[in-house]
Protein backbone atom coordinates (compact mmCIF):
# COMPACT_ATOMS: atom_id res chain seq x y z
CA UNK A 1 0.00 0.00 0.00
CA UNK A 2 1.30 3.35 -0.58
CA UNK A 3 1.99 5.89 2.20
CA UNK A 4 0.41 9.35 2.18
CA UNK A 5 3.28 11.56 1.00
CA UNK A 6 4.19 14.41 3.93
CA UNK A 7 1.75 17.62 3.67
CA UNK A 8 4.70 19.93 2.99
CA UNK A 9 2.06 23.03 3.38
CA UNK A 10 1.41 21.83 6.99
CA UNK A 11 4.83 21.09 7.81
CA UNK A 12 6.19 24.79 7.13
CA UNK A 13 3.52 26.38 8.96
CA UNK A 14 5.16 24.77 12.02
CA UNK A 15 8.43 26.44 10.93
CA UNK A 16 8.07 30.69 11.84
CA UNK A 17 11.40 31.49 10.13
CA UNK A 18 9.82 30.36 6.61
CA UNK A 19 7.70 33.10 7.02
CA UNK A 20 9.86 36.05 6.84
CA UNK A 21 11.57 37.88 3.95
CA UNK A 22 14.76 38.70 3.25
CA UNK A 23 16.70 41.22 1.16
CA UNK A 24 14.13 43.32 -1.01
CA UNK A 25 11.29 41.91 0.83
CA UNK A 26 12.03 38.23 -0.88
CA UNK A 27 10.77 35.14 0.23
CA UNK A 28 13.16 33.19 2.36
CA UNK A 29 13.99 30.13 0.00
CA UNK A 30 16.98 28.36 2.43
CA UNK A 31 18.49 25.65 0.67
CA UNK A 32 20.93 25.14 2.91
CA UNK A 33 19.98 22.20 5.21
CA UNK A 34 23.26 20.39 5.04
CA UNK A 35 24.90 23.11 7.25
CA UNK A 36 22.14 23.89 9.72
CA UNK A 37 18.14 23.30 9.54
CA UNK A 38 15.52 25.40 11.08
CA UNK A 39 13.37 24.66 14.09
CA UNK A 40 9.89 23.95 14.35
CA UNK A 41 7.84 25.84 17.05
CA UNK A 42 7.51 22.06 18.88
CA UNK A 43 11.21 22.60 19.20
CA UNK A 44 11.41 26.26 19.98
CA UNK A 45 8.64 25.69 22.46
CA UNK A 46 10.33 22.12 24.18
CA UNK A 47 13.37 24.77 25.19
CA UNK A 48 10.93 27.46 26.23
CA UNK A 49 9.50 25.46 28.52
CA UNK A 50 11.85 24.04 30.56
CA UNK A 51 13.27 27.37 30.84
CA UNK A 52 10.20 28.71 32.11
CA UNK A 53 9.04 25.72 34.26
CA UNK A 54 11.85 23.32 34.87
CA UNK A 55 14.63 24.77 34.88
CA UNK A 56 17.68 23.14 37.20
CA UNK A 57 20.67 21.03 37.22
CA UNK A 58 20.19 17.59 36.78
CA UNK A 59 21.47 14.11 38.38
CA UNK A 60 22.53 16.45 41.28
CA UNK A 61 19.43 17.66 43.90
CA UNK A 62 15.75 15.54 45.29
CA UNK A 63 13.74 18.63 44.50
CA UNK A 64 11.04 19.00 42.38
CA UNK A 65 12.62 21.32 39.72
CA UNK A 66 15.83 19.06 39.67
CA UNK A 67 13.67 15.40 39.19
CA UNK A 68 11.42 17.08 36.51
CA UNK A 69 14.49 18.56 34.44
CA UNK A 70 16.84 15.00 34.60
CA UNK A 71 13.55 12.68 33.98
CA UNK A 72 13.19 15.09 30.60
CA UNK A 73 16.91 15.12 29.83
CA UNK A 74 16.87 10.79 30.66
CA UNK A 75 13.85 10.51 28.46
CA UNK A 76 15.94 12.05 25.34
CA UNK A 77 18.32 9.44 25.88
CA UNK A 78 15.54 6.97 25.74
CA UNK A 79 14.06 8.65 22.64
CA UNK A 80 17.29 8.45 20.83
CA UNK A 81 17.63 4.69 21.81
CA UNK A 82 14.14 4.13 19.45
CA UNK A 83 14.85 6.49 16.86
CA UNK A 84 18.16 4.31 16.09
CA UNK A 85 17.40 0.79 17.70
CA UNK A 86 19.81 1.37 20.20
CA UNK A 87 19.61 -1.75 22.52
CA UNK A 88 21.56 -0.16 25.91
CA UNK A 89 20.57 3.10 26.37
CA UNK A 90 24.06 3.57 28.37
CA UNK A 91 26.07 3.60 25.25
CA UNK A 92 24.43 6.79 24.37
CA UNK A 93 26.71 10.25 25.23
CA UNK A 94 25.31 13.40 24.80
CA UNK A 95 27.91 15.94 23.17
CA UNK A 96 28.13 19.12 21.40
CA UNK A 97 27.68 17.54 17.80
CA UNK A 98 29.75 15.69 15.69
CA UNK A 99 32.75 17.17 15.62
CA UNK A 100 32.59 16.75 19.35
CA UNK A 101 31.87 13.36 19.51
CA UNK A 102 35.06 11.99 17.07
CA UNK A 103 37.44 13.94 18.84
CA UNK A 104 36.05 12.42 21.82
CA UNK A 105 36.76 8.72 19.94
CA UNK A 106 40.21 9.88 19.02
CA UNK A 107 40.75 10.69 22.57
CA UNK A 108 39.41 8.42 24.84
CA UNK A 109 39.86 5.37 22.37
CA UNK A 110 42.76 6.22 20.06
CA UNK A 111 45.22 7.29 22.70
CA UNK A 112 44.72 3.76 24.31
CA UNK A 113 44.48 1.93 21.61
CA UNK A 114 46.12 2.72 18.40
CA UNK A 115 50.28 2.84 18.47
CA UNK A 116 53.22 3.66 16.19
CA UNK A 117 52.71 2.02 13.01
CA UNK A 118 49.21 0.93 12.77
CA UNK A 119 46.67 2.48 10.13
CA UNK A 120 43.80 4.21 10.78
CA UNK A 121 41.61 4.65 7.00
CA UNK A 122 39.41 7.70 6.15
CA UNK A 123 37.25 8.73 2.68
CA UNK A 124 38.36 11.37 0.64
CA UNK A 125 34.89 12.82 0.85
CA UNK A 126 35.37 13.31 5.01
CA UNK A 127 34.17 16.50 6.77
CA UNK A 128 37.36 17.86 8.43
CA UNK A 129 35.45 16.71 11.53
CA UNK A 130 36.22 13.40 10.42
CA UNK A 131 40.17 13.50 9.19
CA UNK A 132 41.69 16.44 11.78
CA UNK A 133 40.92 14.12 14.71
CA UNK A 134 42.80 11.35 13.06
CA UNK A 135 46.08 13.80 11.90
CA UNK A 136 46.40 14.75 15.64
CA UNK A 137 46.22 11.00 16.72
CA UNK A 138 48.70 9.50 13.96
CA UNK A 139 50.99 12.23 14.62
CA UNK A 140 50.72 11.53 18.14
CA UNK A 141 51.25 7.51 17.93
CA UNK A 142 53.61 7.48 14.88
CA UNK A 143 50.91 5.91 13.26
CA UNK A 144 49.46 6.02 9.40
CA UNK A 145 46.41 7.58 7.87
CA UNK A 146 44.95 6.15 4.75
CA UNK A 147 42.34 7.47 2.17
CA UNK A 148 40.15 5.01 0.05
CA UNK A 149 39.47 7.77 -2.95
CA UNK A 150 36.63 7.98 -4.86
CA UNK A 151 35.37 7.43 -8.40
CA UNK A 152 34.35 9.76 -11.26
CA UNK A 153 30.57 9.40 -9.80
CA UNK A 154 31.89 10.19 -6.56
CA UNK A 155 31.45 6.75 -4.98
CA UNK A 156 34.28 5.24 -3.09
CA UNK A 157 36.56 2.51 -4.88
CA UNK A 158 35.63 0.05 -2.05
CA UNK A 159 38.31 -2.42 -3.38
CA UNK A 160 40.89 0.05 -1.76
CA UNK A 161 39.71 -1.07 1.48
CA UNK A 162 40.64 -4.72 0.97
CA UNK A 163 44.50 -3.44 0.52
CA UNK A 164 43.99 -1.77 3.37
CA UNK A 165 42.63 -4.26 5.46
CA UNK A 166 45.71 -6.56 3.83
CA UNK A 167 48.35 -5.16 5.88
CA UNK A 168 47.01 -6.21 9.07
CA UNK A 169 47.63 -3.14 10.48
CA UNK A 170 44.50 -1.18 10.24
CA UNK A 171 43.01 -0.07 13.75
CA UNK A 172 39.91 1.98 12.35
CA UNK A 173 38.14 2.82 9.40
CA UNK A 174 36.20 6.43 9.46
CA UNK A 175 33.63 7.15 6.85
CA UNK A 176 30.40 9.07 6.72
CA UNK A 177 27.17 7.44 5.66
CA UNK A 178 26.57 10.53 3.29
CA UNK A 179 29.07 12.95 1.98
CA UNK A 180 27.96 16.76 2.72
CA UNK A 181 29.22 17.94 -0.40
CA UNK A 182 27.84 15.20 -2.82
CA UNK A 183 25.56 13.77 -1.31
CA UNK A 184 26.97 9.72 -2.11
CA UNK A 185 25.37 7.82 0.57
CA UNK A 186 28.32 5.11 1.73
CA UNK A 187 27.87 0.93 1.08
CA UNK A 188 28.18 0.72 4.89
CA UNK A 189 27.21 -2.89 4.90
CA UNK A 190 30.08 -3.56 2.66
CA UNK A 191 32.35 -1.29 4.45
CA UNK A 192 31.69 -2.91 7.69
CA UNK A 193 31.42 -6.38 6.82
CA UNK A 194 35.10 -6.40 5.35
CA UNK A 195 35.76 -4.71 8.52
CA UNK A 196 34.31 -7.17 11.63
CA UNK A 197 36.09 -9.99 9.03
CA UNK A 198 39.54 -8.74 9.42
CA UNK A 199 38.52 -7.52 13.36
CA UNK A 200 38.73 -3.91 12.41
CA UNK A 201 36.60 -1.10 14.24
CA UNK A 202 34.34 1.37 12.35
CA UNK A 203 32.96 4.91 12.83
CA UNK A 204 30.48 6.50 11.21
CA UNK A 205 29.56 9.66 11.13
CA UNK A 206 26.19 9.97 10.77
CA UNK A 207 25.48 13.43 10.55
CA UNK A 208 23.73 14.10 7.30
CA UNK A 209 22.42 10.46 7.15
CA UNK A 210 20.32 10.70 10.18
CA UNK A 211 17.95 13.74 9.56
CA UNK A 212 17.66 12.29 5.58
CA UNK A 213 16.93 8.38 5.87
CA UNK A 214 16.15 5.74 8.57
CA UNK A 215 19.12 4.57 10.50
CA UNK A 216 18.95 1.10 12.32
CA UNK A 217 22.08 0.85 14.95
CA UNK A 218 20.86 -2.21 15.80
CA UNK A 219 21.70 -4.18 12.70
CA UNK A 220 24.16 -1.65 11.05
CA UNK A 221 27.21 -3.08 13.04
CA UNK A 222 29.59 -0.20 13.22
CA UNK A 223 31.22 0.20 16.38
CA UNK A 224 31.30 4.17 16.77
CA UNK A 225 28.36 5.80 15.44
CA UNK A 226 27.91 9.95 15.60
CA UNK A 227 25.26 12.96 14.49
CA UNK A 228 24.27 16.31 15.39
CA UNK A 229 21.09 17.62 16.81
CA UNK A 230 20.82 20.62 14.69
CA UNK A 231 21.11 19.26 11.08
CA UNK A 232 17.68 17.25 12.34
CA UNK A 233 15.41 20.24 13.42
CA UNK A 234 17.20 20.38 16.64
CA UNK A 235 19.18 23.02 18.54
CA UNK A 236 22.87 23.72 18.21
CA UNK A 237 25.39 22.69 20.57
CA UNK A 238 23.87 19.43 21.35
CA UNK A 239 24.62 15.54 19.70
CA UNK A 240 25.24 12.41 20.05
CA UNK A 241 28.33 9.40 20.35
CA UNK A 242 26.77 6.26 20.35
CA UNK A 243 29.52 3.41 21.27
CA UNK A 244 29.28 -0.38 21.58
CA UNK A 245 29.00 -1.02 25.04
CA UNK A 246 32.19 -4.02 24.70
CA UNK A 247 34.10 -0.90 22.93
CA UNK A 248 32.93 2.05 25.30
CA UNK A 249 33.89 -0.16 28.65
CA UNK A 250 37.35 -0.20 27.05
CA UNK A 251 37.74 4.01 26.79
CA UNK A 252 39.40 6.17 29.47
CA UNK A 253 37.34 9.06 30.41
CA UNK A 254 37.62 12.36 27.57
CA UNK A 255 36.86 15.30 30.29
CA UNK A 256 37.49 15.59 33.93
CA UNK A 257 35.38 16.92 36.46
CA UNK A 258 31.38 16.76 38.13
CA UNK A 259 29.00 14.09 36.97
CA UNK A 260 31.87 11.45 35.55
CA UNK A 261 33.22 10.68 38.86
CA UNK A 262 32.09 8.28 41.57
CA UNK A 263 34.39 8.94 44.50
CA UNK A 264 37.50 11.45 44.07
CA UNK A 265 40.43 11.72 46.76
CA UNK A 266 43.01 13.66 46.76
CA UNK A 267 45.66 11.63 44.58
CA UNK A 268 42.74 9.28 42.84
CA UNK A 269 39.49 9.32 41.17
CA UNK A 270 36.53 6.78 40.35
CA UNK A 271 34.45 7.22 37.51
CA UNK A 272 31.10 7.35 37.44
CA UNK A 273 28.84 4.01 35.48
CA UNK A 274 28.30 4.68 31.78
CA UNK A 275 27.08 6.93 30.62
CA UNK A 276 27.99 9.54 32.95
CA UNK A 277 31.79 8.78 32.72
CA UNK A 278 32.04 11.07 29.32
CA UNK A 279 29.35 13.16 30.33
CA UNK A 280 31.41 15.82 32.36
CA UNK A 281 30.11 18.97 33.78
CA UNK A 282 26.50 20.68 33.59
CA UNK A 283 25.23 18.85 30.44
CA UNK A 284 23.11 21.21 27.75
CA UNK A 285 20.05 20.20 29.33
CA UNK A 286 17.90 22.59 27.23
CA UNK A 287 19.19 21.23 24.44
CA UNK A 288 19.23 17.84 25.05
CA UNK A 289 15.15 18.26 25.61
CA UNK A 290 15.09 20.67 22.32
CA UNK A 291 16.71 17.86 20.46
CA UNK A 292 13.77 15.12 21.87
CA UNK A 293 11.27 17.77 20.74
CA UNK A 294 12.84 17.06 17.32
CA UNK A 295 13.22 13.08 17.27
CA UNK A 296 9.18 13.23 18.38
CA UNK A 297 8.85 15.78 15.24
CA UNK A 298 10.65 13.53 12.90
CA UNK A 299 9.16 10.31 14.25
CA UNK A 300 5.86 11.44 13.49
CA UNK A 301 6.16 12.19 9.99
CA UNK A 302 8.28 9.60 9.22
CA UNK A 303 11.89 9.35 7.84
CA UNK A 304 11.20 6.53 4.95
CA UNK A 305 8.00 9.83 3.65
CA UNK A 306 10.94 12.10 4.33
CA UNK A 307 13.83 10.72 2.62
CA UNK A 308 10.84 9.91 -0.45
CA UNK A 309 10.36 13.32 -0.68
CA UNK A 310 13.69 14.28 -0.77
CA UNK A 311 14.79 12.01 -3.32
CA UNK A 312 11.79 13.49 -5.72
CA UNK A 313 12.56 17.03 -5.07
CA UNK A 314 16.66 16.08 -6.12
CA UNK A 315 15.26 14.46 -8.90
CA UNK A 316 13.41 17.36 -9.67
CA UNK A 317 15.89 19.55 -9.32
CA UNK A 318 19.05 17.25 -10.91
CA UNK A 319 16.87 17.66 -14.20
CA UNK A 320 16.01 21.06 -14.10
CA UNK A 321 19.50 22.38 -13.32
CA UNK A 322 21.05 20.74 -15.86
CA UNK A 323 19.80 22.31 -18.31
CA UNK A 324 20.84 25.96 -17.18
CA UNK A 325 23.96 26.67 -19.59
CA UNK A 326 28.16 26.03 -17.83
CA UNK A 327 25.91 24.23 -14.65
CA UNK A 328 28.73 21.04 -13.43
CA UNK A 329 26.90 18.73 -10.91
CA UNK A 330 29.07 17.05 -8.92
CA UNK A 331 28.06 13.21 -7.51
CA UNK A 332 25.96 10.08 -8.23
CA UNK A 333 22.94 10.18 -10.58
CA UNK A 334 21.88 7.15 -9.11
CA UNK A 335 19.26 8.71 -6.56
CA UNK A 336 19.49 5.76 -4.10
CA UNK A 337 22.97 6.24 -3.51
CA UNK A 338 22.07 10.23 -3.23
CA UNK A 339 20.61 12.20 -0.63
CA UNK A 340 19.23 15.50 -1.06
CA UNK A 341 22.30 17.57 -1.62
CA UNK A 342 23.53 19.06 -4.94
CA UNK A 343 26.97 20.45 -5.31
CA UNK A 344 27.65 22.51 -8.36
CA UNK A 345 30.21 25.00 -10.21
CA UNK A 346 29.81 27.52 -13.22
CA UNK A 347 32.42 27.24 -15.02
CA UNK A 348 34.95 30.53 -14.26
CA UNK A 349 32.41 31.54 -12.02
CA UNK A 350 33.50 31.76 -8.54
CA UNK A 351 30.82 30.57 -5.78
CA UNK A 352 30.74 33.05 -3.90
CA UNK A 353 29.44 35.33 -6.59
CA UNK A 354 26.75 32.85 -7.40
CA UNK A 355 26.03 32.24 -3.72
CA UNK A 356 25.88 36.35 -3.54
CA UNK A 357 23.76 36.80 -6.71
CA UNK A 358 21.18 34.70 -6.11
CA UNK A 359 20.77 35.73 -2.16
CA UNK A 360 19.33 38.74 -3.72
CA UNK A 361 16.38 36.72 -4.71
CA UNK A 362 15.90 35.52 -1.03
CA UNK A 363 17.75 31.92 -1.74
CA UNK A 364 20.18 30.83 0.61
CA UNK A 365 22.69 28.53 -0.20
CA UNK A 366 26.37 27.13 1.13
CA UNK A 367 29.29 28.20 -1.46
CA UNK A 368 32.83 27.58 -0.06
CA UNK A 369 34.97 24.35 0.63
CA UNK A 370 32.46 22.86 3.17
CA UNK A 371 34.78 21.85 5.75
CA UNK A 372 36.03 19.25 3.39
CA UNK A 373 39.30 20.43 1.16
CA UNK A 374 40.70 17.10 1.02
CA UNK A 375 37.71 16.59 -1.55
CA UNK A 376 38.17 20.06 -2.98
CA UNK A 377 41.73 19.12 -4.25
CA UNK A 378 40.15 15.79 -5.69
CA UNK A 379 37.87 17.34 -7.75
CA UNK A 380 40.50 20.18 -8.71
CA UNK A 381 38.60 23.12 -6.98
CA UNK A 382 38.73 25.80 -4.16
CA UNK A 383 35.21 25.62 -3.81
CA UNK A 384 31.41 24.84 -4.81
CA UNK A 385 28.26 26.25 -4.33
CA UNK A 386 25.58 24.13 -2.62
CA UNK A 387 22.04 23.70 -2.40
CA UNK A 388 20.80 20.80 0.24
CA UNK A 389 17.23 20.40 1.02
CA UNK A 390 14.70 19.05 4.14
CA UNK A 391 11.49 18.29 4.66
CA UNK A 392 9.67 22.25 4.14
CA UNK A 393 11.39 22.24 0.62
CA UNK A 394 9.28 22.60 -2.47
CA UNK A 395 9.58 22.01 -5.89
CA UNK A 396 8.72 25.82 -6.04
CA UNK A 397 11.78 26.44 -4.12
CA UNK A 398 13.61 24.57 -7.07
CA UNK A 399 12.08 26.41 -9.51
CA UNK A 400 13.26 29.61 -7.94
CA UNK A 401 16.84 28.21 -7.64
CA UNK A 402 16.83 27.33 -11.12
CA UNK A 403 15.47 31.20 -12.68
CA UNK A 404 18.13 32.41 -10.32
CA UNK A 405 20.86 30.56 -11.71
CA UNK A 406 19.69 31.03 -15.15
CA UNK A 407 20.15 34.69 -14.08
CA UNK A 408 23.64 34.00 -13.09
CA UNK A 409 24.46 32.54 -16.82
CA UNK A 410 23.01 35.11 -17.82
CA UNK A 411 25.01 38.24 -16.28
CA UNK A 412 28.11 36.20 -17.18
CA UNK A 413 27.46 35.20 -20.65
CA UNK A 414 27.79 31.63 -20.30
N1 LIG B 1 28.97 20.48 8.16
C1 LIG B 1 28.23 21.63 7.75
C2 LIG B 1 28.14 21.76 6.25
O1 LIG B 1 28.34 20.81 5.54
C3 LIG B 1 28.64 22.85 8.42
O2 LIG B 1 27.84 22.83 5.76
Amino acid sequence: MMQAQLSIENIRKDFPILKRTVRDNKPLVYLDNASTTQKPNQVIDAITNYYQTFNANIHRAVYALAEEATTAYEETRDKVANFLNIPHREEIIFVRGTTEAINLVAYAWGRSHVKEGDIIVTTEYEHHSNIVPWQLLVQEKRAKLEYIEIDENGELKLDQLDKYLATGKVKLVAFSLMSNVLGTISDADTIISKCKNAGVLTLVDGAQAVPHMKVNLGTLGCDFFAFSGHKMLGPTGIGVLWVKKQVLETMNPFHGGGDMIREVHKYETTWNDLPYKFEAGTPNIADVIGLGAAIDYLTNLGLDKIREHEIELTKYALEKMSNVKGMKIYGTKDLAKRGGVISFNFSDVHPHDVAQIIDEEGIAVRSGHHCAQVLMEKLDVAATSRASFYIYNTKEDVDALVNSLEKVARLFKL
